[in-house]
């Protein structure tokens, strides 16, 4: 299997960061290989706002757990008003992933953009995570007023975040059981 194979087949959300930073020389190849994703017409009209400040991320957390604590629906209403819950598990970096969603496919540009920013990472020996709160939350207006605050465009929806950091040395790897019969090959 070729390099690019293995590091598809290892990759792993990572729910556990320990406290050691993503380097400056790391974090802009992953944020490099994030924009050579392919994107509906090139249009390119995505942003990457990476955050690797803790009180910010911390911030940005209690802002969407404010969100959650409005909800009609109890299980996100909980979450909202747990004192420990983090939606991006402490990690030290977080990539915000945002497009106008004038197009139908700016979603589409965001997973593709974040894809890279996964497999790059493993390939640099990275951990990483989709996190997905700020997608229901970018509009509630105390998110959308701290997200502006940190460059997000404000005609821009966000369509997913990418934690990034260190799983701890001892954090066991689950192997993946994929399912069968989801492919259809015609000849
Ligand atoms: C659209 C999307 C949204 C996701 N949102 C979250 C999330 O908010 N939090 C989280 O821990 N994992 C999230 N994940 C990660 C999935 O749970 C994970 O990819 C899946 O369980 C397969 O495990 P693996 O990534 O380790 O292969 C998301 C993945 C995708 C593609």
């Amino acid at each position: 299997m070729n390099e690019t194979l293995q590091t598809i087949k290892a990759r792993r959300s990572v729910r556990a960061y320990t406290e050691q930073q993503v380097s400056a020389e790391d974090l802009n190849l992953i944020l490099e290989a994030a924009t050579y994703a392919p994107n509906g017409m090139h249009l390119e009209t995505w942003h990457f706002t990476a955050i690797q400040n803790k009180e910010v991320l911390e911030e940005l957390n209690d802002r969407i757990k404010g969100a959650f604590a409005k909800s009609d629906d109890p299980h996100t209403r909980e979450r909202g008003h747990s004192r420990t819950y983090c939606c991006y598990y402490h990690a030290p970096t977080l990539v915000i992933v945002s497009n106008e969603p004038a197009r139908w496919w700016a979603g589409m540009d965001c997973a593709c953009a974040l894809e890279n920013i996964f497999l790059s990472a493993k390939s640099l020996g990275i951990g990483s995570c989709w996190i997905n709160q700020l997608g229901q939350t970018c509009d509630d207006p105390d998110v959308r007023a701290f997200l502006t605050k940190l460059g997000v465009p404000e005609n821009h929806k966000v369509y997913g975040c990418a934690a990034l950091g260190y799983a701890p040395a001892d954090a066991p790897v689950k192997e993946k059981k994929v399912k069968e019969g989801t492919v259809t090959i015609i000849r």
